[in-house]
Order: structure tokens, then C-alpha cells, then sequence
């Protein structure tokens, strides 16, 4: 007898019929009543020259019942029990949460299928568990979440990057065939994103329907979107098991990581809204609700290079331009004089802190400042006290010499005693002195992760998440930024555990208009770590005006991250104004709903933030403007009938190259109603490439 379960939130429904094994009739816009008719109308045909039987596209497509393309379990007993089919057992549900289990009494294994729809924010969250149920072992090779998608769904957007260049995207094709992505990189990597999105041909930010995809999951994954020759089609990601990584004796079993993914029919900002709202309510866990402070962090500034009295002339004058959290970063550490020596040693360099760290964190604090410190848990240099005493506790493999990483090696979280020295190095740190803040970095990949031979992907990222789940029950008001070469950490599972994240270790702001943007689609302003970084910047060694360094940093979770000691007034005086500027509209950056303007001119980046009352959108001029002049910023986002008073905030302080004579009302603030801001909008200046403005809205 099949049954439907219809899943609700305030937007969405999420239709699955249950028969043999469940399988998703809709998802996306809400559905008010099952019609009776309901399955019948929906029976497919079978065609000619291929299996006799439907074959539906369930929760965890099984190879054995005649999926062809990617099942979602696949695993053995020692060669037997590679296909295994199953049958529903039982059912539990209400109006926004699901859990199918289901068997297999001839391999003899048991699923759980759980899937959730958030109410308010319309997040679908799944996730998978297996359990051996079977006296003999079951080596599992993949359990990975699938959810199917309407034929529509045409298009796809999926992200790439590397070092400095990371949350890119690209845009393909999704009729035949599909595309996969696997991370063997042992952290979530800026290489591949575990994210994507399918959507109706040419969706842009603000229009066609979209499903979007995140695994939260912080090592090796697989993503795949798949289209069958028969025109289904389905999206589906887990973890990357790596040979024998996972075996289940009788009664054990595996979970996966949650796979979340959301629908939108107004294009890419639909999305990101969804995804933002659900992160706010259910994945940032801050400890008090404070305004984000505004950082300094030394790292650009001075290197490896720690004298305490200059560290704390640079703590001054960060506090008399506005910054509120000071973080000294690399270096402070025993023999940590360059990149090559000392992570694992977490005491004090006390030749470089002769009076010890206090007089710095005291003076941080008397300057009105929260004081925060860099670490890297999980790395030593084999120039180390550390690995020096214990070889032993790298992730390796017997027989083999795996090459370093930065000069570094990972450490076995899964070795009891090396997780205990980093719990009560941590824990020391944060005990005895004034820290309300870690930088937690991750500066390589893992390469040979075994533990007692036996890979160890998995046991390591689950060892390090129990690292900051002991950590953070012991000092609940630390906050924690995830940093990875900058943003090779960033993920929902993390930022279960976390407060920030370092989008990038590039801060040339041209390119962070790019990975800024692509990083908007999954996770909000606030958490989202963006500085002002030196003029002539130095990942790239290109040079931006203040204008563009500012605008670019002001609406994320804002910093700066240079010497401010040696900067000349006028840029100290410029660093000031930007952080005013954040500090001004932080309340609204921080909490309102983002958007992205689908630009007339692919040259610039056009986005902002609004919350009913107010608005602030940025026009970012990334290159040389296609047309002699710009077209009118058109502001969909607003009521139609009401008023708004709309006035510049910020333009590029330099005389403008590209334009003669600007329009009169840049100088005022104009009364503009909703239809007019969005039918007909109102005249941009032209910007010279690489600089930027902000436009404030006020509804009356
Ligand atoms: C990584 C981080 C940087 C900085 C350095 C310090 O590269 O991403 O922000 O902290 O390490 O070594």
C-alpha cells in the first residue's frame, strides 16, 4: 500500500511517496491539499527495450533494484553483500519531519532516512545512518544523501577555487550526463566547495527557480549531480570514504554528515535568504549577543616579527581608529620565528615576551579591546619540541615518508595521548591568560592519514570537532574564527562549533568582491571575516584606493590587518571613517536579509542588505564600465507604495577619471516612492574600474 508524506514550512512542501522504499513526488512551492488523484496522476510509463519494473529514484538509490547511475550505499562482507535492496519497515512523521527506516534481510543491514524541513526558513536537512545488523562485518564504501529534482532543473552552478581565490563559480549544462566533485584534501578545501546549485535555464541572482545544496561536513566529500538517461535527475553528496576507512561490526553504524539544501523561485537571493535565516536560528551559536567587534589582527602588519612594546603601540592606535578585538596572529610562540619551526610547541616565546604575554593583553584591554590569539592545533613542524618527543603522533603510514605541508604534519586527533596534550595546551592558554578569542588555523592538507595504518579521514574530523565541543564546554564565552589558508574551513558543521570564519588570505578587495559574493550565497555578513588590508596588497601585489579596500570589508564581519604604526594619517584617518561606517549600519549588515542585484553590466558587482526599514546597497565597479554610461540602479527589493529617502553614503574620494560632470543629486537626498526605485530607478555616477559606492535607502 503506498502512502504519501506531505513535509510543510511557511513556503515549501516536500512531497514523498512511500512504497517499496521512499521516493520525492515535489519539491518546492507549497502545495496546499493532496489531491486523491494524486499517485495515480503520477505513475510513470515503462518504455520499450529496458527493465520490466518501474524503478523509482528513491532516498538512497540502490544499484541492486536497478539504479544505474550513483547508488547511495555501496559496501561489502568480504566481497558478499555489495547490492543490497530494501524495504520500508517503519514510518514516523509529522507536518516537518520524516524518519524512514528501512531493511535488508538478505544482506541484513538497516537505514535510517531522516529528513527535516525547517518551518521558517524552509531548509531540508538529511542525513543517513546504517547499521550492520549481521554477525559478520560490513565494510562500508559510501552513504551518501540523495534528493531528486524536477526535469526543469536544467542548469547548474558549481564552485571552485584554490589558495587565495577561493568560492568561485561556473555555470554548466544539466541534460545529459552530470558533474561530480571529490575532496581527498582532508578539510573542506577551497578547491571544492561542498555546495552547488540546480536550477531553470538562466537563473540569475533575482530570478528562476533554484534548488541549492550544502554538505556540512568538514573533511573528504563527494558531490554529484546526475541526470539519467530517462530524464531524472538527482542530486546527491556525502563523505569520501576512503578504501576500508569504515567497517561495522554486528550492531555498529554509520551516520552522515546533514545534507541541507533549500528551493527559491526568485533566483539565487531566494536561496541565500534561506539559507542565512536557518544559519542565524539554528547553526551560529554565539556566546552573548554582542555587536561583532571590529578586528585587528597583526598578521600582515609585522609577520613573525613580535617586539610587545611596538605590539603595543600598534594596540593603541588600533583602538583610536575605532577596532574593538586585537589578535596577534603567528609568531608568539616558543621558536616560532618563521614558518618552518615550533607549531605544536604552544608555550610563550618568553625571548620575545621577556615580561611574559599579560602587559600586552592588559594594555589590549585597557585600550577598551578584547584580545584574541592565533593557533594551529593540529599541525607540528618537524622542527619541534613536539615532534621531536613524539614522532609518532603524525598522521602517517608505516613504510612510507609522506612530504610535508608549510614544513608541517598533521597530528593523530585519534591518538588519546596527543589529543590530551592539545586539550590542556588549549586549555592552559585560555585559563591563564585573558583571551576571549582563537584564530584556529588549518595550513595543510592531509596526505597519508593513517592511524595504526588504517586510514583516518573520518576518526580525525570527527576527533577534532570533540576537540572544540571540550574546548567550548570548558570556556563557553570564547569565540572561535575557523581559518584554513583562509577559507579552506568553511562549512555548516564548523560553524556549529565556531564564530567566524577567514574568507580568504587574500585581501585585495577586487578579488574579494568575487569570493565574498560567492560566499554570501551559504552564510551571512557577520560571520563572514573581511579586512582592510594594505594598499599595494600582498597576495597579489595590486593596489586599491581606500575607497575600495573599505567598501569591500565594511559589509562583512569587519577588520583591518595591517601596521597601523606605519601607516600616514590620512589612511589612519580613512580606516577610521570605514570602520564608522560599518560600525553605523552593523546592526542592519548583521541581521538583515542579504540580496545581490542581477547587474545590466556583468562589470559590476551590485549588492546589499535591507530589513523593511532600510537598505544599503553597494555598487562595486569591478572593471572598465561596458557602456559610456551606466544603467539606473533599479531596487526591486522594496514596498511599492511606500516612500523612501535615498542618499549616497560613500563614493570613491579620488576625481573621478570617466566623468565630467556627475548628477546633481549624488550632493542630496532624493524622495523616491517603491515603483519608482524599481520600474524606473535612479542614475548611477560612472565609476572609474576598482571603486565602489554605497547607497542608503530610508523607508518613511
Ligand atoms: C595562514 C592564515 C593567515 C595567517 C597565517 C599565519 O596562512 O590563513 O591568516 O594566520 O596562516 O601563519
Amino acid at each position: 500500500m503506498q502512502k504519501i508524506v506531505h513535509l510543510k514550512s511557511k513556503k515549501h512542501s516536500m512531497i514523498i511517496k512511500v512504497g517499496r522504499v521512499p521516493e520525492i513526488l515535489h519539491w518546492g512551492a507549497n502545495i496546499a491539499k493532496i489531491d486523491p488523484d494524486l499517485i495515480l496522476s503520477t505513475e510513470r510509463p515503462i518504455s520499450q527495450a529496458r527493465l520490466d519494473v518501474d524503478v523509482p529514484l528513491s532516498l538512497c538509490p540502490e544499484l541492486g533494484s536497478g539504479h544505474f547511475n550513483a547508488p547511495g550505499i555501496e559496501g561489502h562482507r568480504h566481497g558478499e553483500d555489495w547490492a543490497p535492496v530494501f524495504e520500508m519497515k517503519a514510518l514516523t512523521c509529522d507536518e516537518q519531519s520524516a524518519s524512514f527506516t528501512l531493511e535488508d534481510t538478505v544482506a541484513k543491514l538497516e537505514l535510517l532516512i531522516e529528513v527535516k524541513l525547517d518551518f521558517n526558513s524552509d531548509v531540508v536537512q538529511k542525513r543517513i545512518t546504517v547499521k550492520n545488523v549481521a554477525d559478520k562485518e560490513y565494510c562500508l564504501g559510501k552513504l551518501s544523501s540523495t534528493l531528486s529534482l524536477p526535469n526543469h532543473a536544467n542548469e547548474l552552478m558549481t564552485f571552485h577555487g584554490r589558495w587565495c581565490h577561493e568560492f568561485q563559480t561556473q555555470r554548466l549544462s544539466f541534460e545529459h550526463g552530470g558533474f561530480m566533485q571529490e575532496n581527498r584534501r582532508g578539510r573542506t578545501s577551497h578547491e571544492n566547495f561542498p555546495g552547488l546549485f540546480v536550477g531553470s535555464k538562466g537563473f540569475s541572482e533575482q530570478v528562476g527557480q533554484v534548488w541549492g545544496f550544502h554538505l556540512g561536513w568538514s573533511g573528504n566529500h563527494q558531490l554529484r549531480a546526475d541526470v539519467r538517461s530517462d530524464g531524472r535527475r538527482f542530486v546527491q553528496a556525502g563523505e569520501l570514504l576512503l578504501s576500508g576507512e569504515v567497517h561495522l561490526k554486528e550492531g555498529e553504524e554509520y551516520q552522515s554528515p546533514w545534507l541541507y539544501a533549500t528551493y527559491s523561485n526568485t533566483g539565487l537571493n531566494g536561496i541565500s535568504e534561506r539559507f542565512h535565516e536557518f544559519v542565524r536560528a539554528n547553526i551560529i551559536k554565539f556566546p552573548t549577543k554582542k555587536a561583532r567587534p571590529v578586528h585587528l589582527n597583526t598578521w600582515e602588519g609585522i609577520y613573525f616579527d613580535h617586539k610587545p612594546e611596538y605590539i603595543m603601540q600598534m594596540a593603541t592606535e588600533a583602538a583610536e581608529m575605532g577596532v574593538e578585538r586585537f589578535i596577534i596572529d603567528d609568531g608568539w610562540f616558543i621558536g616560532r620565528d618563521g614558518e618552518r619551526a615550533a607549531l605544536g610547541d604552544w608555550y610563550l616565546d618568553e625571548k620575545k615576551y621577556p615580561n611574559g604575554l599579560e602587559p600586552v593583553i592588559n594594555h589590549v584591554n585597557e585600550q577598551g579591546m578584547e584580545f584574541g590569539l592565533w593557533v594551529e592545533p593540529e599541525m607540528v613542524s618537524e622542527d619541534s619540541n613536539l615532534y621531536r618527543q613524539h614522532p609518532d603522533w603524525v598522521l602517517s603510514l608505516p613504510g612510507y615518508q609522506q612530504p610535508s605541508g608549510r614544513w608541517q604534519y598533521v597530528l593523530d586527533l585519534q591518538n588519546p595521548d596527543c589529543f590530551s596534550y592539545l586539550f590542556d595546551r588549549l586549555n592552559d592558554l585560555l585559563t591563564r591568560y585573558n583571551i576571549g578569542y582563537f584564530k584556529w588555523d588549518m595550513n595543510r592538507e592531509l596526505v597519508q592519514p593513517g592511524h595504526h595504518g588504517k586510514p583516518a579521514v573520518h576518526g580525525q574530523t570527527k576527533a577534532l570537532y570533540r576537540l572544540f565541543d571540550e574546548l567550548r564546554l570548558a570556556h563557553p564565552d570564547v569565540e572561535i574564527e575557523s581559518c584554513s589558508s583562509g577559507g579552506g574551513r568553511i562549512d555548516f558543521e564548523i560553524l556549529q562549533r565556531t564564530h567566524r570564519f577567514w574568507a580568504s588570505d587574500c585581501n585585495d578587495a577586487l578579488e574579494r568582491q568575487a569570493i565574498q559574493r560567492g560566499m554570501s550565497y551559504f552564510f551571512p555578513p557577520e560571520v563572514m571575516g573581511a579586512h582592510i588590508g594594505p594598499a599595494e596588497c600582498h597576495s597579489t601585489n595590486r593596489r586599491h584606493a581606500i575607497n575600495m579596500r573599505g567598501v569591500t570589508a565594511l559589509s562583512g564581519h569587519m577588520g583591518v590587518e595591517l601596521d597601523p604604526v606605519k601607516e600616514s594619517a590620512e589612511e589612519k584617518q580613512a580606516f577610521a571613517h570605514y570602520i564608522q561606517l560599518h560600525k553605523q549600519y552593523r546592526d542592519l549588515l548583521h541581521s538583515g536579509r542579504s540580496f545581490r542585484i542581477d547587474p545590466a553590466d556583468q562589470s559590476q558587482n551590485i549588492y546589499g542588505v535591507e530589513n523593511g526599514e532600510e537598505m544599503l546597497i553597494t555598487v562595486c565597479q569591478l572593471a572598465m564600465p561596458n557602456h559610456a554610461l551606466p544603467a539606473p540602479l533599479r531596487v526591486r527589493c522594496v514596498e511599492k507604495e511606500a516612500t523612501y529617502e535615498v542618499k549616497i553614503v560613500e563614493m570613491p574620494h579620488t576625481s573621478f577619471q570617466l566623468m565630467k560632470q556627475r548628477p546633481q543629486w549624488l550632493d542630496q537626498t532624493l524622495t523616491l516612492s517603491g515603483d519608482n526605485l524599481e520600474e524606473i530607478g535612479v542614475t548611477l555616477p560612472i565609476l572609474d574600474p576598482e571603486s565602489a559606492l554605497i547607497v542608503h535607502l530610508k523607508k518613511m
